[in-house]
């Protein structure tokens, strides 16, 4: 372990995997996490094979290993529409008229231990949001975590992902479920189709709405003229559209967790 207390100073650098880094990227993988990898997806992470990655490297190591890994980000280009993990109308506002949107999927993230609290998972994180931005048709970053993974967690609160999802026993480890949280972090104009602002506004618009009807009925009982009609006619078309959109969104099971 390199002790970073003492004289040893990091030079923190940032590069794409290679195929050199494999062994030391295995090791850090079953070193970090409880879920074994097969080696095909080590072998497409360092040719870049359907995975883009960012290792973080030390320059500066204390047993002259310069290009060492220390810290690395794995992720797919999946499309919207395909994706597996999501059911995307859950959690993008997509727009059928674009078929070929698209989100990026961070498989593996980790940092060795004695590196951490020094930025690099941040660092790696900004990498991958930098590069899905890049992508025009790309709308958001998504990943899952495990509910008790609480550094992990707080990091991508921090980095403003939102907690879209709590999906209950989605890990299945040692012969026992945990769930796992879906965070999202939305770009280039990508949104949720509802976010918590909105159904408030959407609450308040509808409220503000059935008012407005209640006092419409009122006056066409007072026997009001029926050129007022109009106005209220298309009221009604509001109420029809909004109810239905929050019935949907409930009826798709959207929860923010
Ligand atoms: C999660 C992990 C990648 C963080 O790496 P890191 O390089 O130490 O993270 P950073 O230094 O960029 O930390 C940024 C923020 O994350 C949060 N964080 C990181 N480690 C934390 C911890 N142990 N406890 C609470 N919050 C933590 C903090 O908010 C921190 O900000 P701060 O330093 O201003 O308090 C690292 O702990 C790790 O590799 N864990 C094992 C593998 C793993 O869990 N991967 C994620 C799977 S989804």
């Amino acid at each position: 372990m390199v002790d970073l207390k003492g004289a040893h100073c990091p030079a923190i650098s940032f590069r794409p995997i290679r195929p050199s880094d494999l062994e030391v990227l295995e090791k850090i993988h079953s070193d970090l996490f409880p879920i074994r990898y097969e080696s095909e997806f080590f072998h497409n992470v360092v040719n870049g094979h359907d995975i883009v990655s960012w290792g973080a490297i030390d320059r500066n190591r204390p047993n002259g290993q310069s290009e060492e890994l220390i810290g690395f980000v794995t992720a797919r280009i999946v499309l919207a529409k395909d994706s597996e993990a999501l059911q995307i109308e859950d959690l993008l506002r997509f727009d059928s008229a674009k078929p070929d949107q698209t989100l990026v999927y961070i498989l593996t993230l980790g940092v060795v231990d004695s590196y951490r609290h020094l930025g690099i998972a941040t660092s790696l994180i900004r990498e991958v949001i930098k590069y899905a931005s890049s992508i025009p048709m790309c709308r958001a970053v998504y990943l899952h975590v495990i509910s008790y993974n609480n550094p992990a967690i707080h990091l991508y609160q921090k980095m403003a992902f939102q907690c879209v999802r709590r999906l209950h026993g989605f890990y299945f480890i040692d012969g026992r479920h945990y769930d796992s949280f879906l965070f999202i972090y939305y770009i280039n104009g990508g949104r949720s189709p509802c976010s918590p602002l909105e159904l408030v506004t959407l609450i308040a618009s509808y409220v503000k709405t059935g008012l407005k009807l209640v006092g419409a009925k009122l006056w066409k009982n007072e026997g009001k003229k029926a050129s007022r009609w109009p106005n209220s006619k298309e009221t009604r078309c509001l109420i029809t559209t909004q109810s239905k959109r929050i019935l949907m969104t409930e009826g798709t099971g959207f929860q923010c967790v």
